[in-house]
């Protein structure tokens, strides 16, 4: 295997960069260094770093030269920038995703595995969410993610390019940016807490996620990518907290009683998130996925101290 990583020097990139070396597969990235960067990177005789944009036809094509495998993770990841400016944001997330996509198929690359994601679902008209919930996006973002997918539905059929999309539901972990607009809840609230301040919870907290370590992601990138599976999987640990469990846990984790304001629900909020992961754990076991106290627990340390 010879596998391309776009968006490689990214928050989920730079760990599925990180595992696949470990497995001794080599690696290129392509990056246009907007949000990822080469700090994110390890030195490695078998990692090769290209600079550029998947907008650029050029670019991308060259990235392919000799490339059994594509992940594809470049992106424009924010929800809110997806919502100020859609054709930007389309111009990534659709034009990109095509080029990455054509060029995949040109090059005869033997699989491309892509970030698409739990947006696609939006306001969904029914839980628990699996794979054949209706996508009702209601972003910018959840729209593009969508036609990435039906893009790479009709290049599997008509096209014969082996492909899966990876519907990743709320990730997080080391590297993902607090003040980035993308920040999910629990970046933002370790931040709080490193600096003694309030946790600003939007309602009552009775609202649920999913949410899944980065490591763990960057394993089910390693997994898919050498496996046949097709159409699109979510990614998930199948298992849900409320807001005000994250917190308890986090609490706890930290060892510091904190302090929570209640402010108004956050516009445009989804009050319940259920998983249904059957699909993925045909790709791969989920009962060694970390738990939430433990990923909470590498993740204050990795804040206290990132250089370790
Ligand atoms: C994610 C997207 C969001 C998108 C939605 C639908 C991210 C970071 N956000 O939201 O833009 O519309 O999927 O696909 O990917 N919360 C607080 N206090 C905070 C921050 C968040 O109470 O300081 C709450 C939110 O109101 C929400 C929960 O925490 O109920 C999780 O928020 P977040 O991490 O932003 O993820 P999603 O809501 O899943």
């Amino acid at each position: 295997m010879h596998v391309l990583v776009t968006g490689g020097a990214g928050f989920i990139g730079s760990h599925s960069v990180e595992q696949l070396l470990e497995a001794k597969i080599p690696v290129r990235i392509l990056d246009n260094f907007s949000s990822g960067t080469r700090d994110n990177l390890p030195k490695h005789a078998q990692l090769e770093i290209q600079e550029g944009d998947i907008r650029d036809q050029t670019a991308v094509h060259k990235a392919m030269k000799d490339i059994t495998h594509v992940l594809h993770l470049a992106a424009q990841v924010s929800v809110q920038a997806s919502v100020e400016n859609p054709p930007e944001s389309c111009s990534t997330n659709i034009g990109g995703f095509v080029n990455v996509l054509q060029a995949s198929r040109v090059n005869r690359v033997q699989r491309m595995v892509y970030a698409s994601s739990a947006a696609v679902y939006g306001r969904p008209a029914q839980l628990p969410l699996s794979e054949k919930v209706m996508a009702q996006p209601c972003s910018p973002y959840g729209l593009e993610k969508y036609v990435n997918d039906q893009y790479a539905a009709l290049f599997a059929t008509e096209f014969e390019v082996s492909l899966l999309g990876l519907r990743y539901f709320n990730v997080y972990g080391p590297r993902q940016d607090p003040q980035s607009p993308y920040a999910g809840v629990i970046s933002k609230f370790i931040s709080m807490i490193e600096q003694h301040l309030p946790l600003s919870v939007f309602g009552d907290g009775a609202q649920t996620r999913d949410f899944i370590f980065v490591k763990d992601i960057a394993k089910a990138n390693v997994q898919a990518l050498q496996s046949d599976m097709g159409g699109v999987c979510n990614v998930a640990t199948g298992k849900i907290h409320s807001l005000l469990e994250l917190i308890d846990i986090l609490s706890r984790c930290a060892n510091q009683s904190v302090e929570v304001v209640h402010q108004a629900v956050r516009e445009g909020d989804i009050p319940f998130s259920e998983t249904e992961i059957t699909r993925l754990q045909s790709l791969m076991p989920t009962d060694g996925f970390t738990d939430l106290s433990t990923g909470l627990t590498a993740l204050l340390q990795y804040t206290a101290n990132p250089d370790n």
